[in-house]
Parts: structure tokens; C-alpha cells; sequence
């Protein structure tokens, strides 16, 4: 019976978003969750996703009937020459299997399932440490054992890269290594291109199997080709790789659940036949697990993706939230080195995408929220868009205070 369920703890994310949305204090701060907000700290529908919404409300020949079990191939298409590139070898030569899913959870999940199910000899999934919480949960929910790789040096706030190198060098052969594409989460800290390149070339050595997570591209840099290198240098490698990618935060679509999943077949000479019979196979998985993707966020994304005018707005939208997010970097820094806060701070601006990881301790994390009702993770990650010109003064005051107690 039911008795014996155990209960579980609360997700530390949306645990603490249901905490700041309950809290009365005048001068909260909410830089948790990772979704963008506008310098008046409100959700930001694009200008360029008004547009296609509107365009999508005006055709007559728009219904609702299922979309296909791989989702909607205009979109999904898409989808792989943004990731990869429109002149990636892999998309010539069909070598690129892409599948709707709901959003990058969805596709993070399809994947590990796949991975589960056909690669029997893989051991265990090297993801960061520390990396996107869920990454852990998704891979031991289809019984993929997860061990960590170092990243993140507390004493340069920077990559320990030789700590990451170590370990991927040491892991067993063919072991699945979690990569996240840009825009690290939660640190905010990304290998250099020359990086990438010893990275990749460890795991080409070792018979790794790279999973990559693309979920800010565009976002981390307001440059999409920028954001999506260490993927498309990976391809140009011939590797095998597959691609969770997620339309949240780049197109701001977060509940619509839009997002992709793509297998990268090596280029031999029968890799478009491989490529078809994993193809089927994600189907049977996909049908068995949700039938058929969502079509709303899907549909968005294919009216910008597919319309140079609409696209190239996008891009514009992109940099209007990444050079604010940049802003905010800097400010913040300058606000804490004017109050002589001890410790270093240009870590702030180095760091790249929605978060930064501060340094902060747990203690001061929870302290924080305590005494000025700021919420972040108790990891010390601050989303950076949770900033604005009315509340850094004061956030950076709890900051000061809190390091100095
Ligand atoms: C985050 O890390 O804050 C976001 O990716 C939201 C989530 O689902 O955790």
C-alpha cells in the first residue's frame, strides 16, 4: 500500500521560488530561478515571439491535431542547423537524428533512456561538479550511474581544468561525459576554444561518448555561432555525440517546453542507415513515454527560425537580455570593490551566462535570505537577471554585509 512511500523533500528550486513569491518584505530579491527578467524585475515576452504568436493566430490553416511522434519537422530541422550549423558535415551527409522533446529536460531525458537501453556498455555519466541538479536525477531515474568530474576551482572562482582533465583521463573507457554546451550552470565558468580542443581530445583518446547540454545558446553571448563552438568543434572531430538542446531561456518560452534532442552519428560509410535506426528507436521511446511532443512552443520557435526577418530580430532580442545580464556583471563588481567588500569580485565578470557563482558559503546563503530576504541557491548561484538598476544597490549591500559577519 501507499503507506510505505516515504516523503520526499521539496525541489531546492522551486522551493525556494514558492518561498520569495510568499514573502511580503518590500525589497525582496528573487535571483534563483534561472529566467530572465527586465530591469523592472518582470518576465520579458520577446518582441520577435509576439510577432509569431501573431502570425500563428492569423492562419486559418492552423489547427490542433497530434504533431508527428519525432515533432514538428520544421522546427526540429531548425533546431539542428542552429546547434550544429547550417554547413555541418553531419547535417550533408544525414548523419543527424532530431527529436521534439519537452524542452531540455525532455531531451536530457531521451536521451539518457536511449543510452540506457543500447549503450549496455556504459558504466556511469561523468557530469561537473557542480552542475544543474537535475542532470543527477534524470540519468539514476533510468538506472545511469553518475560520477563527478572537478570544474569548478574555489580559489580562482575559474575551471579547475586540470582537475577536469585528470579525471576524464582517468574515467573508464566509453564512459558518457556531460558537457555543458555554454553558459555553465551553475557557475557561470566555460572552458576557452583551445580548452575545448584538449578536452576533446582526452575524450577522443579515451572512447568517450560526449552528451552535451545546450541550454543558453544565443543567451550566454548574444552570438549564437559564438555559443554553439565547442559543439560544432566536436562534430568537425567526427565524434558521436548527441545534443539536449532547450528554447526556454533563449526564446524565453519556459513553460511552453520546447526543446530538442540530437543524435550525431560518426561519419562512416553506413552512418545516414545508423542514423535512420536510432531514429527508430527514439520513436518507440518517445511514443511509449509522451506520444507526441506539445506543438505551441515548437511552432514559435519554426515561424522565427524559418524567416530571415524574424530570425534576425531574434538576434536582436538576444542581445538586448545578454547585454543587460552583462551589464549587471559589471555594475555588481564595481559596486562591491567601492564598498571595499572583502574578497576578489572580477569573477563576476568573467563569468559568462544567466549565473554567476559568487563564493558565497551555504551559511551565508541561508543568512542572506534571513536578514535581507535575498533568495539565492544555498550553493551561493545568483542569477544575474534577478538584477536591475533599482535593487543592485541594495543586493550588493546584503552582500557586504553578509561576507563581513
Ligand atoms: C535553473 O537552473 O534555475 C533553471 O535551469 C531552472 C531549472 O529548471 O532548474
Amino acid at each position: 500500500s501507499a503507506e510505505v512511500v516515504p516523503q520526499a523533500p521539496e525541489d531546492p528550486m522551486f522551493g525556494l521560488l514558492r518561498a520569495f513569491k510568499a514573502d511580503e518584505y518590500p525589497t525582496k530579491v528573487d535571483v534563483s530561478i534561472g529566467a530572465y527578467r527586465d530591469n523592472n524585475a518582470k518576465p520579458w515576452v520577446l518582441p520577435v515571439v509576439k510577432k509569431a504568436d501573431e502570425i500563428l493566430r492569423n492562419d486559418p490553416n492552423l489547427d490542433h491535431e497530434y504533431a508527428p511522434i519525432a515533432g514538428i519537422a520544421s522546427f526540429t530541422s531548425k533546431a539542428a542547423e542552429l546547434i550544429l550549423g547550417a554547413d555541418s558535415p553531419a547535417i550533408k551527409e544525414k548523419r543527424v537524428t532530431s527529436v521534439q522533446t519537452i524542452s531540455g529536460t525532455g531531451a536530457v531525458h531521451l536521451g539518457a533512456l536511449f543510452l540506457s537501453k543500447f549503450f549496455p556498455g556504459t558504466k556511469k555519466v561523468y557530469v561537473s561538479n557542480p552542475t544543474w541538479a537535475n542532470h543527477n536525477q534524470i540519468f539514476s531515474n533510468v538506472a545511469v550511474p553518475v560520477a563527478q568530474y572537478p570544474y569548478f576551482s574555489k580559489q580562482t572562482k575559474g575551471l579547475d581544468f586540470d582537475g577536469m582533465k585528470a579525471a576524464l583521463s582517468e574515467a573508464p573507457e566509453r564512459s558518457v561525459i556531460l558537457l555543458h554546451a555554454c553558459a555553465h550552470n551553475p557557475t557561470g565558468v566555460d572552458p576557452t576554444l583551445d580548452q575545448w580542443k584538449e578536452i576533446a581530445a582526452i575524450i577522443k583518446e579515451k572512447n568517450h561518448f560526449p552528451f552535451f547540454d545546450s541550454a543558453y545558446q544565443g543567451f550566454a553571448s548574444g552570438d549564437l555561432l559564438k555559443d554553439n563552438a565547442a559543439v560544432r568543434y566536436f562534430v568537425e572531430q567526427g565524434f558521436e555525440l548527441v545534443v539536449a538542446q532547450s528554447f526556454a531561456k533563449n526564446f524565453g518560452l519556459y513553460g511552453e517546453r520546447a526543446g530538442c534532442f540530437h543524435f550525431v552519428t560518426g561519419p562512416a560509410p553506413d552512418a545516414s542507415e545508423t542514423a535512420t535506426r536510432v531514429a527508430s528507436q527514439l520513436a518507440i521511446l518517445q511514443r511509449s513515454e509522451i506520444s507526441n511532443p506539445p506543438l505551441y512552443g515548437a511552432r514559435i520557435v519554426s515561424t522565427v527560425l524559418n524567416d530571415d526577418q524574424l530570425f534576425a530580430e531574434w538576434q536582436e532580442n538576444l542581445r538586448t537580455m545578454s547585454s543587460r545580464i552583462i551589464e549587471m556583471r559589471k555594475l555588481l563588481r564595481a559596486k562591491l570593490e567601492e564598498l571595499g567588500t572583502p574578497g576578489t569580485w572580477k569573477h563576476i565578470t568573467e563569468q559568462i551566462g544567466m549565473f554567476s557563482f559568487t563564493g558565497l558559503t551555504e551559511a551565508q546563503a541561508l543568512k542572506i535570505r534571513e536578514e535581507a530576504h535575498v533568495y539565492m541557491t544555498k550553493n551561493g548561484r545568483i542569477s544575474m537577471a534577478g538584477l536591475n538598476t533599482n535593487n543592485i544597490d541594495y543586493f550588493a549591500k546584503a552582500i557586504d554585509k553578509v561576507v563581513r559577519e
